[in-house]
């Protein structure tokens, strides 16, 4: 079957970005089904002649444009910030990415304005001490808006008129429940007319187009954003983002049916990060946590935040494995953990002497648990230069095969640096 998809498998940040890079060598579409310019993938790619390492930032953009015979897809169930998307669109072609005829974007996609910006910030403010920490991209407010059936979509830009007239109901639905902010809406409606003309020749039915491309038989890649513990349903709510981050998500914002994926690949780092408030159980406020973080460079790639660090969580990748049913595995960053004389992972949840069968859904219970680990000998020498699995240290290789017994799920890729170059790939059965 022509479909893989590539899913984050904790709070996002799992490093998708480099696995989705290296995959969309053999890809012809690569495509975005969820989320919006709150995702931030890096990858690192030698670029020309004396192959320097150049880093790409995407956020909106789909990473396996990097590729120049892949062409990138935004599917309908994306919320997309038009002023964000050409300012990507402008910072690569200005690192040397031609991407003219190659980026098309769903007809029935979502639009993201400043004015849902404006509004995510207010919300913010509005829940205090208890806000989401979010990334201020307008993702929220977009949703909801499509949620309530008044969002508006990539299609109506091209019907100016009525576009204008449900645009201003809509910032005077925001303005009535947030009072009047400072927000030009005449001129966001000229800029739009402009907006939508740019746009125009990246519009497409993605539906029809994804299902020819299928019948052709070209390859297609769908790069997850976002991640399993950040879903609207089951992430750690109401501390998630606004959209299906999981398989699900890939039906509904592609328009493609379960039975033409092919291969699912969950990307799960060798440690723990998160972004933003809510439950971390694992998290180590503690020279570990300070040392996965200075070490991994954890900041985020949209908002430069420092991201928490813990101890991998199997109770959030077994939840994680039940949901997206993973065909594999990516474990990356491992070369973040060399120095560590001891490894811990977290097994199990324990409440009132006994282990909690799966991750809970009270955040109230979640507080209360014990979590138990297992802590295994770390290798203690450095793996980022290693070119193949078997030359990997025994304690290395056994952190590997605890995880895959315990989740039942093979890893077949390893990830000991940044660059395209640095990822292993394990034989699985
Ligand atoms: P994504 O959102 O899942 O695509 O991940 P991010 O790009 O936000 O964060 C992952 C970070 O880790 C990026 O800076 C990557 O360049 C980097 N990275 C990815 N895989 C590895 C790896 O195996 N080792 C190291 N050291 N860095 C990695
Ligand atoms: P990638 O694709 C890490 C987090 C935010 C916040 C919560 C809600 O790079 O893995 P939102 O702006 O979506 O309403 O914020 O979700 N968040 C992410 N954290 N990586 C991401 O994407 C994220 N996308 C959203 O930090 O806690
Ligand atoms: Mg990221």
């Amino acid at each position: 079957m022509s479909v893989t998809v590539v899913l984050g498998a904790q709070w996002g940040d799992e490093g998708k970005g480099k696995l989705v890079d290296i995959l969309s060598a053999d890809i012809d579409v690569c495509a975005r089904c969820a989320g919006g310019n709150n995702a931030g993938h890096t990858i690192v790619v030698p670029i020309g002649p004396e192959k320097v390492p150049t880093t790409f930032a995407f956020h909106l953009l789909p990473s396996g444009l990097v590729n120049p015979g892949c062409t990138g897809l935004i599917g309908n169930g994306v919320v997309v910030h038009l002023p964000s998307f050409f300012d990507e669109l402008d910072a690569l072609e200005k690192q040397g990415l031609d991407c003219n005829g190659r980026l098309f974007v769903s007809d029935r996609a979502q639009l993201v304005f400043d004015f849902h910006q404006i509004v995510d910030g207010l919300k913010e403010v509005e829940l205090g001490g208890s806000s989401i920490g979010t990334t201020k991209k307008g993702i929220g407010p977009a949703y909801s808006g499509k949620a309530s059936r008044s969002g508006l979509r990539v299609h109506h830009l091209f019907d100016h008129d009525t576009f204008a007239t449900k645009f201003r109901k809509l910032v005077d639905g925001r303005f009535k429940r947030y009072g009047h902010f400072e927000y030009d809406t005449e001129g966001e409606i000229e800029r739009y007319k402009k907006l939508a003309e740019r746009l125009r020749p990246h519009v497409i039915d993605s539906v029809a187009y994804i299902h020819k491309a299928i019948g052709n038989g070209q390859r297609i890649l769908v790069e997850g954003a976002n991640a399993l513990m950040l879903d609207l349903d089951f992430g750690t709510y109401p501390f998630v983002t606004s959209s299906s981050t999981t398989i699900g998500g890939v039906c509904t914002g592609l328009g493609i049916p379960p039975k033409l994926i092919g291969t699912t690949i969950g990307v799960v780092k060798a440690y723990t990060t998160r972004v933003g408030g809510g439950p971390f159980p694992s998290e180590q406020l503690n020279d570990v946590g300070v040392h996965l973080q200075e070490v991994g460079r954890e900041f985020g790639t949209t908002t430069g935040r420092r991201r928490r660090c813990g101890w991998l969580d199997l109770v959030v990748m077994k939840h994680s494995c039940l949901i997206n049913g993973y065909d594999s595995l990516n474990l990356t960053k491992l070369d973040i953990l060399d120095d560590l004389a001891e490894i811990k992972i977290a097994t199990k949840y324990m409440y009132e002497g006994k282990a909690l069968e799966g991750f809970p859904a009270d955040l109230e219970l979640l507080a209360k648990v014990d979590v138990e680990y297992v802590t295994m000998p770390g290798w203690q020498t450095p793996i980022s230069k290693l070119t193949s699995y078997d030359a990997l240290p025994d304690n290395c290789k056994k952190y590997i095969a605890f995880i895959e017994n315990f989740l039942n799920t093979p890893i077949e890729w390893i990830g000991v640096g940044p660059g395209r170059e640095s990822m292993l790939h394990k034989k699985t059965p």
